[in-house]
């Protein structure tokens, strides 16, 4: 028989209130039985050792144990005591599985700091602008609003996204050329209904994986290529048979490198030499560039029509907010106008107007000069506590964007620090999470062990002690491998 978990029934945590007394002690008793904690048969403490164990009376003891037993979950034998039931036949009603789940929630560690998203921050949400906009829209009473948008979304907005991309990544484009959709993830199911079918998709590698199992949905092939210190490795794109690359060459996702130009220039020539050869630029964070000159777009540097550019909302203002784009090359317009007429926009035509209003009123430029300092002192208290724990951490990747790769100087072992870290309530990834080929790290053992650190979403304050937990952990786990 399990041993019988004396704190869990302790006068102290019952609660005071004579009537409830032996309903609290049924439901403790019972919870654990649903929990396993006693399996069918075996026996319960008698009345009097139980009685003794909690606090409660003999009385109390025997009315919790005959309502278990009116409710089959218990029996008793005469002269032997009480036993527990075969449970499995019982059917368990609705508040007593949430009653389980409640408990089982309770028992793993509640998140405290979150290091693997890369979300903006609540605190730095243009609430007030926002609902400005929508009150200013829906006092117009212009009946658009109420109408669907077509399938590239609403024109004006196209519009403002043109020429925000012409000024701040000058990336040369029609506004006919952008097509809005509520998520990258979204336009990669578009861009699956207007490219060469049985095209074949090649990711960096490491990289952004989500898009490559959307992509396997849709019946293409994939394939993960592997990236050095400037990106994705030109030899192997030759050798591979694709003729679509998904790529982050201004800020690679995980390891932060940026593509140098000859890189850029071999890959557009790739491009060149086929026409259903096309690069899928995904600029997910250009906005967040903390040092230097602003790192120009590969859309500037294509001459020959052959990059789709990506770009989201999703960083710089919400991810809920659920807006991204894409800019097609003037050469898949047509295939694109062929699937038009099937498919609305489905971002309603309200919340497009609210972003046009954000950008024709300078209020989302403002809202991005105030994001890019906040998370620039976000990133600067981040190295700040790392070097005060570790002056030989090494740091990847460059002063842009919303995550750090980080290598400590102490030896460590993954899975064990990972757990650890979850009973602090720590959670991070391991850059080994962004491999599709783990052999990668043969070649590049200096990335071996190395955290990513998200920071976008922990506030200023939360920043230090997150990475006091971190490397408490990281010394605990230290002394077990050395
Ligand atoms: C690497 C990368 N690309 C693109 C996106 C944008 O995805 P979505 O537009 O679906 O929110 C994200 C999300 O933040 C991302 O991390």
């Amino acid at each position: 028989m399990s041993k019988f978990n004396q704190t869990s029934f302790t006068n102290e945590s019952l609660a005071k209130d004579k009537l409830t007394l032996y309903v609290e002690l049924y439901k403790r008793v019972k919870t654990s039985i649903l929990h396993g904690e006693f399996p069918a048969g075996s026996k319960l403490p008698s009345k009097r050792n139980l009685s003794i164990q909690t606090g409660y009376s003999i009385n109390t003891v025997l009315k919790a144990y005959e309502q278990l037993e009116v409710e089959g979950y218990i029996y008793s034998m005469e002269r032997k005591g009480y036993f527990v039931a075969d449970i499995k036949t019982l059917i368990q009603p609705i508040q007593q599985i949430q009653e389980m789940n409640q408990t089982t929630h309770s028992q793993t560690q509640e998140i405290r700091f979150d290091f693997t998203s890369s979300i903006p921050d609540q605190e730095n949400f243009p609430f007030t602008d926002l609902r400005k906009a929508f009150n200013t829209i829906l006092m117009e009473e212009d009946d658009s609003i109420l109408k669907t948008s077509p399938l590239a979304g609403d024109d004006s907005l196209r519009q403002s996204i043109q020429q925000y991309l012409s000024l701040s990544r000058n990336v040369p484009c029609r506004m006919e050329q952008i097509v809005l959709g509520p998520s990258s993830q979204y336009l990669f199911t578009l861009l699956c209904q207007i490219i060469e079918p049985k095209s074949c998709f090649a990711f960096e590698d490491p990289g952004y994986h989500r898009f490559m199992e959307l992509i396997e949905l849709h019946h293409f092939q994939t394939c993960a290529l592997p990236i050095d210190q400037h990106g994705l490795s030109i030899e192997e794109l030759h050798q591979s048979k694709a003729s679509l690359v998904y790529l982050s060459p201004n800020h690679q996702f995980p390891t932060g490198s940026i593509m140098p130009i000859e890189r850029r220039q071999d890959l557009l020539e790739w491009a060149s030499q086929d026409e259903h050869r096309y690069l899928i630029e995904d600029d997910y964070d250009s906005e967040f560039q903390y040092a230097g000159k602003p790192i120009p777009s590969l859309s500037s540097l294509d001459q020959k029509g052959k990059v789709i550019y990506m770009g989201s909302f999703s960083r710089s203002l919400a991810t809920g907010f659920r807006m991204s784009y894409m800019v097609l090359p003037e050469q898949l317009l047509n295939a694109f106008k062929r699937i038009e007429t099937m498919f609305t926009c489905p971002i309603s035509s309200l919340t497009q107007k609210v972003m046009d209003k954000l950008m024709r009123c300078g209020q989302f430029e403002r809202h991005l000069n105030r994001s890019r300092l906040r998370n620039k002192r976000k990133r600067e208290s981040l190295l700040a506590a790392i070097s005060q724990h570790d002056h030989q951490a090494k740091l990847i990747g460059a002063p842009a964007g919303l995550h750090i790769l980080l290598k400590p100087s102490l030896p460590f072992d993954t899975e064990p620090l990972n757990e650890a870290l979850k009973m602090l309530g720590l959670k991070i990834a391991f850059l080994n999470d962004f491999l599709n080929k783990p052999s990668w790290l043969k070649n590049f053992t200096e990335y071996e062990n190395t955290i990513y650190l998200g920071f976008s979403s922990l506030s200023l304050t939360e920043i230090p002690q997150a990475v006091d937990l971190l490397y408490q952990a990281l010394r605990q786990q230290t002394k077990k491998v050395r």
